[in-house]
């Protein structure tokens, strides 16, 4: 696994691998770091690159307001940085499937697959709207570190919290470690969204929804939704394990994965 810059400076990533492109986009408030046990372990079925959306990480924040639909653009700007023109298999867990599902929106012509891991489809609600507010104040006021706090009850699931509280640890360094301005862009960008449930229908291509058992942000009935609506969707659940399935179960998540990659890579 080597780190990288596009030629643009736009945006840090990482890679390994060669052949078929497989793009993973991070969940919220992480970055590349995230899918550390991921990198290496696809790259036995694919090229593997993973990017910093805009702010976090080493990546450019947002040059206009902050969006989904920015985000994923980033994401197709990304591609084109790197001069990739085959289609790619794009793949993101929680706020990276939000982006992922605005990438399969905007930018159906450059996908062969995808991938949606402890995500929804839905936007926020009323309710998380407010939440959202709150996280904003806060992270005006007391900075990252004060989110992922707050976060972190909900993040891990109770199993793997007991087991491996190492994850907890890791998670809790990637999010402290960014810039409160890409955090506040990223819950604008969140609390805004739109919702993607009614272009659920037109995604043509495979796509492989993974989901901890024990999710509470994005719980598997979210999942169940998205592989009804989705035509070509296969759903794998992953027992004992919460939102950061990646990370808390990785050899589970890349068992599933490398299943789905051998199949369409
Ligand atoms: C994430 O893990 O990316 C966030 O929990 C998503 C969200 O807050 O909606």
């Amino acid at each position: 696994m080597v780190e990288r810059r596009t030629p643009d400076g736009k945006t840090a990533y990482l890679e390994a691998g060669h052949g078929r492109p497989l793009i993973l986009l991070h969940g919220f408030p992480m970055d590349k770091a995230m899918w550390t046990p991921q990198v290496d372990a696809l790259s036995t079925a694919a090229r593997v690159l993973v990017p910093d959306l805009p702010g976090f990480g080493g990546s450019c924040g947002f040059d206009g307001r902050p969006s989904m639909d920015g985000m994923a653009d980033r994401v197709a700007e990304f591609l084109d940085a790197l001069q990739i023109r085959e289609k790619v298999i794009v793949g993101g867990l929680s706020m990276g499937g939000y982006v992922t599902l605005a990438f399969a929106r905007r930018h159906p012509g450059r996908l062969v697959a995808l991938i949606l891991a402890d995500t929804r489809a839905g936007a926020d609600d009323e309710a998380g709207k407010t939440s959202r507010e709150k996280m904003i104040a806060l992270t005006r006021e007391a900075g990252p570190r004060a989110v992922i706090e707050q976060m972190l009850p909900n993040l891990v699931g109770p199993d793997v919290r007991t087991e491996r509280p190492g994850v907890v640890d890791e998670i809790r360094d990637i999010a402290s470690a960014q810039e409160p301005a890409a955090v506040i862009a990223a819950l604008e960008a969140m609390r805004d969204r739109p919702d993607s449930t009614p272009h659920l229908g037109a995604i043509a291509v495979p796509t492989l929804i993974v989901v901890g058992e024990q999710d509470a942000i994005t719980p598997p009935s979210r999942s169940e939704e998205m592989a009804r609506a989705i035509p070509a969707a296969e759903l794998v659940v992953l027992p004992a394990t919460g939102h950061a399935s990646n990370l808390e179960r990785p050899e589970a998540f890349n068992a599933a994965v490398l299943a789905f990659l051998y199949r369409v890579a």
